[in-house]
């Protein structure tokens, strides 16, 4: 029996094709800092199909706790499309072009993922942290060769996983390179290090933005905040802390805030009243608040303020005809490396705004609308209100909200300020008048 060279190639043809696109980490490369409370994490994955055909998805396991950002770009830092899958804990990646090897960069920022440890201290001792990681990347696939360099800011380590090949530079630890790494492979990362950055937390961050017509916006933070790092064992000496600046360096003495270049009228209170700010710059794009609370914040402690200033309205809306468009920061810096747990933000238009559509940068959590009545108000101010969980610098960027106004409503105020005043006049003529008569009556009494 003869085969026609025809139907042999239909054969490999089919056969080919069914080949199982076979997927592999060519090269990891991974960069944790772990310098501040935060975990910032860039991964640079070469991935292959191995088959030579070109790849076209890729699955990431998100693995890291706590996870508060993430940004999955190419190697171009182009965004690549990504869409969550099983539950929120994986990434599918889809590639555009069509090769059979492509870059992945990745960038994660996680909190509460180092620990103090000792969970307490005493005023004058140095604060520890723990980190508990992995030591290669979880991944779905095999890995060909992987390297990890781990920056700590500090030389002083007490302990780390050992799994070689490794090493020491002055303020970092390197892993690998490991190679032909298993898929899955879940080996655990501990490295315990000195760590004396602040770790505050914001424990909830309540920012409200009332807009008004008249040129101006007002934005108010209640902030609620609190050192989550090791908690003071014993009590707090004054004396001590005076004594030597150098001691209690966990301590959170002052922080920056970083505010509009255009605010205006800042002020910062607690609960005591007045604070003034110890320092204001003012840089070219933005405003330099150094902020000192009323006593230094140790492990454990907490404090709560208030921030407000006044931007022109000018610089964040725009408008055409009845539409209106607000363009602002979703949450601001609050300090270096900061992470909030909770923001609720507020925006709070003129009366009669209408046809609300708000955009968020990332997907936030929305509460229905609602109107608040001040003085003067007839129908209320609309509301809208949004919150989310785990924030980072990261998270600061712009929100968009449209609606539309008519500027007849913007002179229902100042009808209403006149229209009371004209009652008032009306009034006080009238109880003149009475008054002149009851006078002349007693005259003539
Ligand atoms: C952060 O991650 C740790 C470890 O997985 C977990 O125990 C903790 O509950 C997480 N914290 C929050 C606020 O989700
Ligand atoms: C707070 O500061 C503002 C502006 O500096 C001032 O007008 C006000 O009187 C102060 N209030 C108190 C209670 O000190
Ligand atoms: C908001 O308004 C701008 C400008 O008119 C428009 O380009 C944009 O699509 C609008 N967004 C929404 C969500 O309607």
């Amino acid at each position: 029996m003869k085969i026609s060279p025809v139907l042999l190639n239909l054969f490999f043809l089919t056969c080919f094709c069914a080949i199982k696109a076979k997927i592999v980490n060519k090269n990891v490369e991974r960069s944790l800092d772990l310098s501040s409370q935060l975990v910032k994490s860039t991964i640079k994955i070469t991935a292959e199909d191995t088959t030579g055909k070109p790849l076209k998805e890729y699955v990431l396991i998100l693995n890291e706790p706590n996870l508060s950002y993430i940004s999955v770009t190419d190697g171009s830092k182009n965004e690549i499309q990504a869409r969550k899958s099983n539950g929120g804990l994986q990434y599918v990646i889809t590639f555009g072009s069509s090769s059979a090897h492509q870059i992945i960069l990745v960038e994660t920022v996680s909190t509460k993922n180092i620990m103090p440890y000792p969970e307490e201290i005493k005023q004058h001792e140095i604060q520890f942290a723990k980190y508990v990681g992995l030591v290669h990347l979880y991944s779905n696939y095999e890995t060909y060769s992987q390297k990890t360099i781990v920056k700590l800011g500090t030389s002083n380590i007490l302990s780390h996983t050992q799994v070689k090949p490794f090493s020491t530079a002055t303020d970092k630890l390197i892993f690998g390179p490991y190679e032909n790494i298993k898929a899955l492979s879940k080996q655990e990362l501990v490295i315990h290090y000195e760590n004396q950055t602040p770790f505050m937390t914001v424990k909830n961050l309540e920012r409200t933005i009332e807009v008004s017509h008249w040129g101006n916006i007002a934005i108010q933070e209640s902030i609620q905040l609190a050192h989550s790092g090791a908690k003071l064992k014993g009590s707090f000496s004054r004396y001590d802390f005076q004594k030597d600046g150098r001691s209690s360096q966990s301590a959170i003495k002052s922080y920056r805030t970083i505010l509009p270049s255009s605010a205006s009228g800042v002020y910062y209170r607690d609960t005591n009243g007045n604070i003034s700010t110890s320092n204001m710059n003012s840089l070219n794009d933005f405003i330099d608040l150094e902020l000192r609370p009323r006593f230094p914040l140790f492990g454990g402690w907490k404090t709560q303020y208030t921030i407000g200033y006044n931007v022109p309205s000018y610089e964040y809306m725009y408008s055409n005809g009845k539409k209106y468009q607000l363009k602002m920061h979703l949450i601001d810096h609050i300090y270096d490396n900061m992470a909030i747990d909770k923001a609720a933000i507020k925006i709070v238009l003129p009366e009669g705004a209408d046809n609300i559509q708000l955009t968020t940068p990332y997907t936030i959590n929305r509460r229905q609308n609602e109107l608040v009545h001040t003085y003067l108000d007839t129908v209320g101010r609309p509301v809208i209100s949004f919150s989310k969980l785990n924030l980072v610098e990261s998270h600061i960027a712009d929100f968009t909200l449209n609606y539309t106004f008519s500027r007849v409503s913007l002179l229902q105020e100042p009808f209403l300020v006149s229209g009371f005043i004209y009652i008032i006049f009306v009034l006080t003529i009238v109880l003149l008048r009475l008054d002149f008569s009851i006078a002349l009556h007693s005259h003539k009494d």
